[in-house]
């Protein structure tokens, strides 16, 4: 028996784990050859020339972050964009991919990836290429398993990154916006927010007022405290009809792109309360450098758990965490729709009790 493992869409603490995970339980326990396809599934619209993983090749990884065998969040062979004669033009080059899958001699692909990945190998499926998945992402917001790999690295970095910014915040007087990950989910803003002790958290599921922002740091103010913390996860959105300061029409409608809320939002408070700003953009720091204990455990266990659907020949499942158990759903019951945070949750409301402006 021969498997392959790929991991697709952006990199993510904890991908080596995975991969290390299904390595040596493929070996230590069956037998099994193993090989990886490189970045993403480029490996296939390109050739079919796998990477070797035996023991040796994941040796030392578990503390490493990325992905030994590469990545990439641009390669959907379903509508791959590649130059012709110059041109930028979009292809669909699946049955190269199947062809080149067919031709490594793998009997299974393990894939590792966030929605859109996910989502691309259902369709491989169809095309006749036996997969199990392994869901991954940072941003937590992967439908139908508690948590991904890599989310608790990211929310152990921002609240590092908050603790540090609190003294040079409270330093200078100064408010600091902190944009943070998360694309259409809040999770690691909320959760890095109430451990790294944040005045207001901004998320994409509670459109912001900005009011009740403008409310929060002027009550501090009162209060004698010169400085404010202010986490905005890069999805958030003011809510409509909202106050705007000092920006123009053209700046609003740029806050719908994902990005740059952070700036505006300091923008706003500096125009509309006179307090001196910065902005600080964490960026790709969140996902990068060496996963938690946690990240490295849940990696494992979920690349093993891979291994035993392959096993089971549950082909169409993707492991998941329910509770302290790895179980096995069915892909689709994870891809087209996201797990986002609840306004009206217990999370939120434990932000509020502790006094954290959610932006209403
Ligand atoms: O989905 C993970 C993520 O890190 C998001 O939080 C972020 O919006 C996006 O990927 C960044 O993507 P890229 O690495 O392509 O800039």
């Amino acid at each position: 028996m021969k498997i392959a493992i790929s991991t697709g869409g952006g990199d993510c603490p904890g991908l080596n784990a995975v991969i290390r995970g299904v390595v040596r339980s493929a070996i230590y326990q069956y037998g099994w050859e193993v090989i990886g396809i490189r970045d993403g599934l480029d490996g296939l619209v390109h050739g079919w020339d796998p990477i070797p993983l035996g023991l040796d090749q994941v040796k030392g990884i578990l503390s490493r972050g990325g992905t030994i065998i590469g990545t990439t969040n641009k390669g959907n062979p379903f509508c791959y964009e590649l130059e012709e004669n110059g041109r930028k033009v979009v292809r669909d080059l699946s049955a190269r991919v199947v062809e080149n899958f067919r031709k490594t001699g793998a009997d299974a692909l393990v894939m590792v990836g966030g929605d859109g990945t996910l989502g691309i190998g259902k369709r491989l499926m169809e095309l006749g290429i036996p997969c199990v998945f392994v869901p991954k992402t940072i941003d937590c917001d992967v439908a139908a398993t508690d948590t991904t790999f890599g989310y608790h690295t990211a929310v152990h970095i921002v609240t590092e990154a908050l603790d540090r910014l609190h003294t040079t915040a409270e330093s200078h007087r100064r408010a600091m916006v902190v944009e943070v990950m998360g694309r259409y989910a809040g999770w690691i803003a909320l959760e890095a927010g109430i451990a790294g002790s944040a005045d207001v958290i901004l998320l994409p599921e509670i459109p912001y007022d900005l009011d009740a922002v403008f409310h929060k740091l002027e009550t501090r103010k009162k209060l004698g405290r010169n400085f404010s913390v202010v986490v905005v996860a890069e999805g958030a959105l003011p809510k409509e009809g909202s106050r705007v300061v000092a920006v123009s029409a053209e700046q609003n409608a740029g806050v719908e792109r994902l990005g740059g809320v952070g700036a505006m939002v300091a923008h706003q408070i500096e125009q509309g309360l006179g307090i001196e700003t910065r902005t600080v953009v964490l960026g790709h720091v969140q996902r990068g450098g060496t996963p938690t204990h946690t990240d490295r455990i849940l990696g494992s266990r979920f690349g093993v758990g891979a291994v035993e659907l392959i096993r089971r020949k549950e082909f169409g499942k993707m492991v998941a965490l329910r509770g302290q158990q790895i179980v096995s759903v069915p892909v689709k019951d994870a891809i087209n729709h996201l797990r986002l945070v609840d306004p009206d949750g217990q999370l939120v409301a434990t932000a509020e009790a502790l006094g954290i402006c959610c932006g209403r």
